[in-house]
């Protein structure tokens, strides 16, 4: 994709919204224009998800989570073929284990544990410290970065999303259904919604972009548009 400027002014942009409303793929995109680092926080609850799996971690264990966390290193580094960040989990690339719907099924439940929302947010903070930054998730422009330059909301009609990601996860595993898919995100949109830290929220100052109807071309250039304004009217 052809880069848009070389030299830009670095901001933070956050991209928050409900499961499978197209952020990461939206994120990606904006990030590669703009030579700015992607960061999918989603993933990161993932990860933690899967650790917690693997190791038989009781998470409604209070002692048990703090125990597992100190044990837990994530780190994304770029893959030069695909040009994006992967998700690394003590060293191991989890990037497409972690989509899998056993993670899926659990994800929400330990997302909600004020522990690991802290552990989570405190690294994305850090990565976000010299800005030039894109970031999606449920809480980035509300907790993680307030003060972001430019946050965007994403919504689409929730038939839509369940045939997105029934698309994306049947190209994985053919015996998925579609009822297992649709179940699964109306349960994360709704422990995401009212979980009691960082609830999934629009943040007040945020540009709402429904892609029910758009392509994802079209998306791209309206929140394209929305960065060069902002990064624009932005000072030194
Ligand atoms: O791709 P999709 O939108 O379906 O989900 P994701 O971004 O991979 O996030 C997976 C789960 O992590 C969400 O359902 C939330 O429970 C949690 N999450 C969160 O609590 N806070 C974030 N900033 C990002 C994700």
């Amino acid at each position: 994709m052809h880069r848009l400027v070389t030299v830009m002014k670095k901001v933070i942009i956050t991209i928050d919204g409900w499961s499978s409303t197209g952020k990461s793929t939206l994120a990606k995109q904006m990030a590669k224009a703009l030579g700015y680092i992607y960061v999918d926080s989603g993933a990161m609850y993932r990860a933690v998800t899967l650790f917690f799996l693997r190791n038989h971690v009781d998470w409604t264990d209070r002692r048990e989570v703090k125990k597992a966390l100190k044990e837990i290193n994530i780190e994304f580094q770029n893959n030069p073929k695909t040009e994006t960040s992967e998700i690394y989990l003590n060293g191991e690339n989890v990037e497409y284990v972690i989509r899998d719907l056993v993670v899926a099924e659990k994800v929400s439940e330990i997302a909600a544990i004020r522990e690991v929302r802290e552990f989570a947010v405190a690294q994305q903070q850090k990565m976000g410290k010299d800005k030039g930054i894109v970031m999606d998730g449920r809480d980035i422009g509300t907790v993680v970065f307030p003060h972001a330059e430019l946050k965007i909301f994403m919504e689409a009609d929730s038939s839509v999303r369940v045939a997105r990601r029934f698309k994306e996860l049947f190209a994985k595993n053919p015996n998925i259904t579609i009822e297992e898919v649709k179940s699964n995100l109306e349960m994360r949109d709704y422990i995401d919604s009212h979980r009691e830290v960082s609830p999934l929220r629009k943040a007040d100052d945020s540009f709402v972009l429904d892609n029910t109807n758009l392509t994802e071309k079209e998306q791209f250039q309206k929140a394209i548009e929305w960065a060069k304004r902002k990064i624009s009217s932005t000072l030194d």
